[in-house]
């Protein structure tokens, strides 16, 4: 009698472990974590914790998530961090600051951990308020390690991170902040850009990281807030310029670090080359809106944040941006389908499903 029950034990963890990786079907070893590093586009309620007016935690936000309920995301439901996480059969990791207020519950740091900020840059002095950097996140992913080793040991923990996924989305309000006018010229701009994100690469894979999920930066002129500066509703020219070559630039660093460093995978998804396949066919997606926001005032909602005050429209899923910055839910479930399991000239050397099974 005595032997049954730790057997009976064993048998149950064995098939919790199974349920809560493997999306069913696929013959591969299950992705065991996803770790977020970003901006509000993949911000899940870290900034409900800092001292800024860059915040979600309050209607509209959140109107189409379960419960109705505003968690500090920028968008009307699920982001693309949730998205990609659940593609991969995983809930998505909860913010960080969240997880260290439940002192003690070192486990959730196995689950995934989501550090992404709204306002946070590639720079440091890329910010609105206070948020975390993504030097900070870097040094709070640095500090889960430590604990993850703690507890499970060094061998362990270097073997979990080296299979789990590392989503990096960043770099828009790094060019949002560029000014033409005083500022560095696009080109030194972006290598200045670029020289600081390998050097926060390089950290990320010294502390274990071998699989990197990066998102490219969308063509971030078009998004309503910068169309609203044209008389038009334009996109901007130079918004949009810089982000090409920023998206070009880090193409390539990704390449020149797989090169140098042999064990790193990674996965590149154009996320300017989505968007503007989704511009170019809008009702392929179901699509009627794709300039004016859903949630906010002014032209092309554009001009006051999704705030209590603003209106919002009655269909979420026609329109492509939820706010002045950020896409709507549906825009993020295609997206992130896209880079999940999608194929073609802008997701490459291979899409997050390949990465996760290499
Ligand atoms: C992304 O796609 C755009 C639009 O097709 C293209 O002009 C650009 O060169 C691509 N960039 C990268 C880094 O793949
Ligand atoms: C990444 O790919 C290389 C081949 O380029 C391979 O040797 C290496 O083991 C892979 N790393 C992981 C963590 O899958
Ligand atoms: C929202 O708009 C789409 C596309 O125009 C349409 O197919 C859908 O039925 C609409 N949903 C509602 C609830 O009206």
């Amino acid at each position: 009698m005595a032997a049954i029950l730790p057997i009976l034990f064993l048998l149950l963890s064995l098939t919790s472990m199974e349920a809560s990786g493997n999306p069913a079907g696929s013959g591969s070893p299950p992705v065991p974590a996803v770790y977020v590093l970003g901006d509000s586009l993949a911000d899940v309620g870290n900034n409900n914790h800092l001292l800024t007016i860059m915040k979600a935690d309050f209607a509209h936000n959140g109107i189409d998530f379960a419960g109705g309920k505003a968690t500090g995301r920028f968008s009307n439901g699920k982001n693309s961090a949730d998205f990609i996480s659940e593609q991969l059969g995983l809930s998505s990791p909860p913010p960080y600051l969240s997880v260290i207020k439940n002192a003690g519950d070192t486990q959730a740091f196995f689950n995934g951990i989501n550090f992404a900020s709204a306002g946070a840059g590639i720079l440091d002095t890329t910010h609105d308020g206070e948020c975390l950097s993504l030097s900070k996140q870097i040094d709070y992913l640095s500090t889960t390690y430590a604990t993850m080793v703690e507890k499970a040991g060094n061998e362990r923990a270097q073997a979990h991170l080296a299979k789990s996924i590392f989503v990096i989305v960043i770099g828009s309000n790094d060019i949002f902040g560029y000014k033409s006018n005083g500022g560095a010229a696009p080109k030194q701009f972006v290598s200045s850009l670029i020289s600081t994100l390998q050097g926060q690469i390089k950290r990320i894979y010294n502390i274990g990281a071998r699989k990197i999920a990066f998102l490219g930066t969308g063509p971030v002129g078009c998004c309503p807030s910068l169309r609203r500066q044209s008389e038009t509703g334009e996109c901007k020219a130079i918004a949009n310029s810089i982000s090409d070559l920023y998206n070009e630039a880090a193409s390539s660093l990704l390449r020149e670090m797989k090169t140098e460093l042999g064990d790193m995978n990674y996965s590149f998804f154009n996320s300017t080359f989505a968007m503007q396949e989704i511009f170019k066919h809008p009702s392929d997606y179901g699509f009627t809106e794709v300039e004016a926001a859903c949630c906010g005032l002014g032209d092309l909602n554009a001009k006051v944040a999704c705030i209590p005050i603003s209106s919002y429209c009655s269909n979420r899923t026609n329109h492509v941006f939820w706010d002045f910055y950020h896409p709507t839910e549906a825009t993020a479930g295609i997206l992130a389908a896209d880079l999940v399991d999608g194929s073609g000239p802008h997701v490459y050397p291979v899409n997050v499903r390949q990465l996760g099974a290499l």
